[in-house]
C-alpha cells in the first residue's frame, strides 16, 4: 500500500476499527460507521481497502455507502454542521431541525453545499443530551434549538 495513502487515510486506525467490530462482512456497516467517525468521509481508496481486508467485492462496499444517506464519500467543507439524531434529541424534535437545515442549506444530510462552505451531517449522540435538541457547528454546540433559530445560527458562518 502506498505510504502517502496510508498517511492520508490513517489505515492503522481503520485496522483497529475492523479488529474491534470483527473482521467479517457481517460487520461491514459498523466498520463503515467507525471509519467515517475517524475520517469524516469514506473515499474510494478507503472503500477498496476495507473490501480487501474483509475479502469482499468492492462493489458491495460501494453499494452500502451509496445506499445509506448517513454515509458520505465527500471530504468536509469549510464548516461542518452536525444535527444530533440520538434518542434524547430525536424525541425533542431534531427531525424538524433537519428539515429546516435542509431547506436553509439546500442539501440533504451528509452532503456538501454547492458553494463548498458547509458539510451537513446527521450524527449520533453529541454528549449534550441535557440541552436537547442539539446541533453543533465546527464543534461549537447549540442547545435547545428550534427551527426558527436555524437561519440566524447559520448566518454567523456565511
Ligand atoms: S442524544 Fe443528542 S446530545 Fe445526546
Amino acid at each position: 500500500m502506498d505510504n502517502n495513502l496510508q498517511e492520508t487515510f490513517n489505515f492503522p486506525q481503520i485496522d483497529r476499527v475492523i479488529k474491534r467490530e470483527g473482521n467479517n462482512s457481517e460487520s461491514l456497516i459498523q466498520i463503515l460507521h467507525g471509519t467515517q467517525e475517524i475520517l469524516g468521509y469514506l473515499p474510494k481508496e478507503v472503500q477498496l481497502y476495507i473490501a480487501e481486508k474483509l475479502q469482499i467485492p468492492p462493489t458491495r462496499v460501494y453499494g452500502i455507502v451509496s445506499f445509506y444517506n448517513f454515509f458520505t464519500m465527500e471530504k468536509d467543507a469549510e464548516h461542518v454542521v452536525s444535527v444530533c439524531m440520538g434518542t434524547a434529541c430525536y424525541v425533542k424534535g431534531s427531525g424538524d431541525l433537519m428539515k429546516k437545515l435542509e431547506s436553509e442549506l439546500g442539501v440533504k444530510p451528509n452532503r456538501i453545499t454547492e458553494d463548498k462552505k458547509f458539510s451537513y451531517r446527521e450524527v449520533r449522540c453529541l454528549g449534550a443530551c441535557g440541552m436537547a435538541p442539539v446541533i453543533s457547528i465546527d464543534g461549537e454546540v447549540y442547545g435547545r434549538v428550534t427551527p426558527d433559530m436555524i437561519p440566524e445560527i447559520i448566518s454567523k458562518y456565511k
